[in-house]
């Protein structure tokens, strides 16, 4: 397409890219940042920190039928053979939707001072358009009150994942008309519960939205098509832009808005040109591809020149970057594990150990080619490597680029088999350890300029770990599916502690 075929609304990728720097982490796998204080010395936080724990609704809620909810993206395909594992759905979950008293009795009790929730799209606006169902959103009104009753703040996602079922019949993502119905439902929420909700965030990860859905097709909708994935970037994108500024027109203005990302931390297996430059490609698709409209208002570069063989983005008008550069309050970092990448080497194909589940399409858009290395380090039951200074790192280089910039942690944790001991206790030292690591990390953060405001370990509760079903454990509280008794595992007895003193003690033994 020349720019002379472009309708009046689509633009050039001149126009919608600024010169955007890619940052990656030029030093090879498994350097770490020297530490400041000394491994024995204990961790004191800044006042004011928020020592939280997250969820989303379709892992947790269960009640898929009740009160009007319809079916949603994941509905769909979990009831698809194949698609996760031993066909588990969210059907019943934990089910928080009844218990949601006695959870947040339980938060209290391990002293929690905030709350990350999502809000589900289809519980509340069940065909993604129209009105608002009042028993969806007098469930998280209750659940908002119950909260606030125990002196816990809530941080409410609009969207973790759950696309009502309809949308992605009409389009889904790669559709433009997605992202405005993203921006109705963000105001019908804002107007439901503005009033009681200090913090609000409007997508959970839309990298995996776009390219575990429409790419790789490992998640919902289970699409794999990378120029459809692409589009749904873009519109998830815009999505953001459109619901931000819907829940700037009806909050206070005192109220909150961010977003929440799983920056990926890129490294070279090597420092040759070719692994730098495919660390770039990775970085781009993985991290800039949401950075740079959302902060910077402009698509970098290099990520409209690495997928040019697949599209010339001219799904993206006039206009839309003004509309997803809005100012964010702060900026949300989900992190697990670095990412390991180099060139394909000796005609080999490409090893994908991306941490993001198997398929034979790729979840990298324009980058099919780059490999995936298993990082250095000790192994969680996901089989991601446990590396806090990937935190580290990525929190430094969100503060040297977005100087000013607050962050919060709003996921990290890890995933271990664990067992309930004769006595019915659940001991998980591995967990602690992978818990207090990266929250030292985050110390070692902010004693060197980073503005970390909070910390949401991921997750309150076990819960339904989408493809994996309810087959990995990410809890704080172990829950017996069968009863759904939950027990506080020995990481929540100890994040207890941290909570209440905002400190982290030296690990134990030292
Ligand atoms: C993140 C998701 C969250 C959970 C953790 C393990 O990517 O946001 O729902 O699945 O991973």
């Amino acid at each position: 397409m020349t720019a002379s075929d472009m309708t009046a609304t689509e633009v050039t990728a001149a126009e919608v890219t600024a010169p955007d720097r890619a940052v990656t982490d030029t030093t090879a796998a498994g350097a770490t940042a020297a530490d400041s204080l000394p491994l024995t010395a204990t961790r004191r936080f800044p006042p004011g920190f928020l020592w939280g724990a997250a969820t989303a609704a379709y892992q947790i809620e269960g009640a898929a039928a009740e009160d009007g909810r319809t079916p949603s993206i994941w509905d769909t395909f979990a009831r698809t053979p194949g698609k996760v594992f031993e066909g588990h759905t969210g059907d019943v979950a934990v089910d928080h939707y009844h218990r949601f008293r006695d959870d947040v009795r339980l938060m209290a009790d391990l002293g929690l001072t905030a709350y990350r929730f999502s809000v589900s799209w289809p519980r509340v606006q069940p065909t993604g358009r129209g009105p608002a169902v009042q028993k969806g959103l007098d469930f998280y009104r209750r659940l908002v009150d119950e909260l606030l009753a125990h002196g816990i703040t809530p941080l409410l996602t609009l969207y973790h994942w759950d696309l009502p079922q309809e949308l992605e019949d009409a389009g889904g993502w790669p559709q433009r008309t997605t992202a405005e119905r993203f921006g109705e439902y963000a105001g019908i929420v804002a107007d439901a519960l503005g009033d009681r909700v200090p913090r609000w965030t409007t997508l959970n990860e839309p990298w995996c939205s776009a390219f575990l859905g429409y790419g790789s097709g490992v998640h919902a909708p289970g699409r794999t098509d990378p120029v459809a994935a692409l589009r749904a970037a873009h519109h998830l994108n815009l999505g953001h832009g459109l619901a931000a500024q819907a829940l700037r027109a009806a909050l206070p203005s005192h109220a909150e808005v961010s977003v929440s990302l799983n920056l990926h931390q890129v490294r070279p297996l090597t420092g040759a040109a070719e692994d730098l430059d495919a660390a770039r490609r990775i970085d781009a698709v993985g991290n800039r591809v949401w950075l740079g409209p959302m902060l910077n208002g402009a698509y970098p570069e290099d990520l409209l020149a690495d997928t040019a063989g697949l599209t010339d983005w001219s799904f993206v008008r006039r206009n839309d970057l003004t509309e997803i550069n809005q100012l964010l309050d702060t900026v949300g970092i989900n992190y697990y594990t670095p990412t390991l990448v180099s060139v394909v080497r000796d005609g080999d194909d490409a090893p994908r150990h991306d941490g993001h589940g198997a398929s034979t399409f790729s979840p990298w858009p324009g980058s099919e080619d780059v490999a995936f290395h298993q990082p250095p380090g000790e192994l969680t039951a996901m089989g991601w490597s446990v590396d806090p200074s990937g935190m580290y790192d990525l929190l430094m280089r969100m503060t040297r680029e977005h100087p000013g910039l607050p962050l919060l942690i709003t996921e990290n944790g890890a995933a271990y088999e664990d067992e309930v001991a004769a006595d019915g206790s659940v001991h998980d030292p591995e967990r602690l350890a992978y818990v207090q690591g990266h929250l030292e990390a985050v110390h070692r953060a902010i004693s060197d300029g980073a503005d970390v405001r909070g910390y949401f370990l991921w997750s309150l509760l076990d819960n339904f770990e989408w493809a994996y079903g309810y087959a990995k454990r990410f809890g704080a509280v172990h829950v017996d599916y069968e009863t759904q008794k939950r027990t506080p595992k020995s990481t929540a007895h100890w994040y207890a502690r941290v909570a209440r003193s905002g400190e982290v003690p030296p690990p134990q033994g030292m």
